[in-house]
């Protein structure tokens, strides 16, 4: 494609798996997260397959280094043609430990990093009228989850974030797609002790994101099954729904 590609959470999980089909495709890939040995090793092997690919150790939650990065890239890379925020942390916010530090600290990372990452490209994207944001949410954030209020809500804030750039971007020439994986097998899933129905692996994940990036999808779920279910609840009533979530967080106790 030849487009240079900005993506966080790039050090495992899906951002690692995603990197090497993107440059496989021709895309500069600019890897970033916290830890920079495992990104480097992401990196490497990008460039044993004779892509490209440049790693970067970021934090999105701090606004101005992410602001920092941007300018380094577009300065000493080029242009950057898409900004994927996928970096994001899970976190267990049950009611009976419920602190606003554990909840911003999701916000932070899961709403804040994504705003950051796009504030710092959308003034060039918007002059030069092209551009493409890309935002990784969950299925997670389509209803409320027991014991996981803080992820859950961070990520519906994101998608409706998502939704409300989009409608504005096109008129800037700018396309935005918001990806809303299931449960997928990496980091921070393999803690879960819970059952995770239609688990993917994170290589058929990644092929789902980058049809999802390719085509421009404004919004891509998957897989079918579990988003298919996710969608339906959304118009269960909410004494059927409080019941049957509660049932499971019972059964998880
Ligand atoms: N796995 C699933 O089932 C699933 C389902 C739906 C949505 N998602 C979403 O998919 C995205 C990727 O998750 P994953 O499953 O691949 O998890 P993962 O393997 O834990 O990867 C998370 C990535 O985010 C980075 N990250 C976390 N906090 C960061 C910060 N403050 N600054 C920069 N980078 C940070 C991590 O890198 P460092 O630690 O090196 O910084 C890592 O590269 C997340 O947004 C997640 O919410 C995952």
């Amino acid at each position: 494609m030849g487009q240079i590609v900005f993506m966080t959470g790039a050090s495992s999980g899906l951002g690692a798996a995603l990197a090497p089909l993107l440059a496989a495709d021709g895309d500069t890939v600019v890897l970033t997260a916290r830890r920079a040995a495992a990104l480097e090793e992401v990196a490497a092997k990008i460039r044993a397959e004779g892509h490209r690919a440049v790693a970067l150790s970021l934090d999105v939650t701090d606004r101005d280094a992410v602001h920092a990065a941007v300018a380094k890239v577009e300065r000493e890379v080029g242009p950057i043609d898409v900004m994927i925020a996928n970096a994001g942390v899970g976190g267990i916010t049950p009611i009976t430990k419920f602190e606003a530090s554990a909840v911003e600290a999701v916000f932070r990372a899961n709403l804040f990093g994504p705003v950051y990452c796009f504030e710092a490209v959308l003034p060039q994207m918007i002059a030069r009228r092209s551009g493409h944001l890309v935002g990784v949410a969950s299925l997670a954030g389509y209803r409320g989850l027991p014991a996981n209020g803080a992820y859950a809500g961070s990520k519906a804030a994101l998608k409706v974030l998502m939704e409300s750039l989009r409608i504005e971007a096109h008129q800037h020439g700018i396309d935005v797609t918001t990806i809303e994986p299931g449960f997928v097998k990496t980091p921070m899933t393999a803690k879960n002790k819970h059952p995770m129905p239609f688990i993917i692996d994170a290589d058929e994940a990644a092929r789902h994101m980058r049809k999802a990036i390719r085509d421009k999808a404004s919004e891509y779920a998957f897989p079918w099954q579990l988003a298919s279910i996710v969608k339906a609840g959304r118009v269960f009533p909410n004494s059927l729904y409080d019941r049957a979530l509660a049932k499971q967080r019972a059964e998880k106790d």
